[in-house]
């Protein structure tokens, strides 16, 4: 089922989420969660989506980056479930990017992450994850797991001269989609 994205200023987006319990991983319960968050991000045309968007205060994110329209030049990243994460940027090195998000549609802005990033968590049946990774995949992770910390893109910003509409900035970018 597709869900409703909550918005910036909905208060349960800036709580922390919880862990997901070990005993439900594999169950009915996750499986439907996973399921709306995948029809709801390929229905916005997302790169990732973390549960509290859609209202749940867990720790679970998605993310898949293949032919997207609103990240022409990026390089592919596999179909993920991340439940759990554990993240630990490698070295200092950071690097500013855009970034969009669906909680805060129709915006674009330039965040400085880490670079290079080792990531941990779990898949829907508790199989480990760990991989180490860079650029837009970095970047991608760092965002949908700053929504677990309540934390929204534009709170990491540090020049706000580079925060403004898809539509005036990326104007190639603006199709029928709100963001
Ligand atoms: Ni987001």
């Amino acid at each position: 089922m597709i869900r409703p994205i909550l918005k910036m200023g909905t208060p349960s987006l800036m709580e922390p989420s919880v862990k997901w319990p070990k005993k439900l991983f594999g169950s009915p319960e996750l499986k439907a969660l996973l399921d709306d968050m995948k029809e709801t991000m390929i229905a916005a045309s997302g790169a990732g989506l973390a549960a509290p968007q859609i209202g749940e205060n867990v720790q679970v994110v998605i993310f898949e980056l293949k032919n997207n329209a609103r990240y022409p030049d990026e390089a592919p990243i596999p179909f993920t479930v991340l439940i759990n994460p554990v993240l630990a940027p490698l070295g200092d090195e950071v690097e500013d990017g855009w970034e969009g998000c669906l909680s805060v549609p129709g915006m674009r802005g330039v965040v400085p992450r880490a670079t290079k990033l080792r990531y941990t968590g779990f898949d829907e049946n508790g199989g480990k994850i760990d991989r180490t990774v860079s650029g837009f995949h970095a970047r991608v992770v760092q965002h949908e797991c700053d929504h677990l910390d309540g934390v929204l893109y534009p709170m990491r910003m540090t020049d706000m001269s580079q925060f403004g509409f898809t539509e005036v900035l990326f104007p190639e970018l603006v199709g029928g989609d709100d963001d």
